[in-house]
């Protein structure tokens, strides 16, 4: 049975309505008892993605968990990776990698560093490396789960623990953490002595590819370091809403190819 037979728009609203003012963990062990094996928790290893995993693998070590390596991930990301496998044994984390051809392309014609030139080109090479490989994995499950917040930015402000994904084939979207603050998270993360990602201790608040963020100031926002040098620009990368490719959409096509439904 799929998703889209499961649920309609009313009835993810009617359970979001539900789930309001119960705990992250109460919609975890609703989504894997619902979803099984064809539910996964989308990861970028910040401080929300890491206490999702440490609940939901309390609940069921054999929870799958994805994460896409852009290619330009800081190293420090890797080393959290090699902690989380040592702390939840048999952890089920699959690194998604873009794919060769459509990389190839984008290099070069654009070189490694395109996302300096322009916001176009910058969404160019987040649809690449992060969302084409994203709607590969999600058109082969029936529900994802993420760490987003409704404190996090202003675009996110509305989101609701549970979704209908129409961007990604009408799929189950649950968003555990939508009510809760970064406090709460943080002092899940001190209660239950979960590894975090080293450079939260370098002064980031948000952590996505190396060139592409950086350490925040005190009292600047927490997304504030992320493509810091764009402005007017979304501070999103088009996995979690649609973005107008009107600017790049020829552009686009070209580098995606044939492999574009891979
Ligand atoms: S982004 O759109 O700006 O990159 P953000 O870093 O705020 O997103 O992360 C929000 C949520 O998106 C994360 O909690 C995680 O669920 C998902 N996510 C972000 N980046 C990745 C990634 N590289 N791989 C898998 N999931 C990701
Ligand atoms: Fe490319 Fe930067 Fe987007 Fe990473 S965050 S995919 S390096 S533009």
């Amino acid at each position: 049975m799929t998703a889209m037979e499961l649920f309609d728009d009313l009835e993810a609203g009617e359970l979001s309505v539900e789930f309001e003012g119960q705990e992250p963990q109460d919609v975890l062990a609703w989504a894997l008892g619902h979803f099984g094996d064809t539910l996964a928790i989308s990861t970028a290893f910040q401080e929300g993605d890491v206490a999702l995993i440490d609940m939901a693998y309390a609940i069921d070590p054999s929870i799958r968990v994805f994460s896409i390596d852009t290619g330009r991930l800081p190293q420090e990301t890797f080393e959290l990776i090699e902690q989380l496998r040592e702390r939840y044994t048999g952890l089920r984390l699959e690194l998604l990698a873009p794919n060769a051809g459509q990389l190839q392309r984008l290099v070069d014609r654009h070189g490694p560093n395109l996302f300096t030139r322009s916001v176009e080109q910058r969404l160019l090479c987040c649809n690449v490396r992060k969302v084409q490989p994203l709607t590969r994995y999600l058109a082969g499950v029936d529900a994802w789960i993420t760490g987003l917040r409704r404190d996090q930015w202003a675009s996110r402000t509305d989101i609701r623990k549970v979704e209908l994904d129409h961007d990604h084939g009408a799929i189950v979207k649950l968003n555990p953490l939508a009510e809760w603050t970064e406090d709460e998270v943080w002092d899940y993360i001190r209660e239950n002595d979960v590894p975090v990602h080293p450079l939260y201790a370098k002064g980031y608040t948000s952590i996505g590819c190396a060139p592409c963020t950086r350490a925040v100031a005190v009292g600047e926002p927490k997304r504030a370091g992320r493509w810091w040098w764009e402005s007017n620009a979304p501070k999103e990368c088009g996995m979690h809403c649609s973005i107008e490719t009107g600017g790049f959409e020829h552009e686009l096509h070209a580098i995606l190819g044939d492999e574009a439904h891979d």
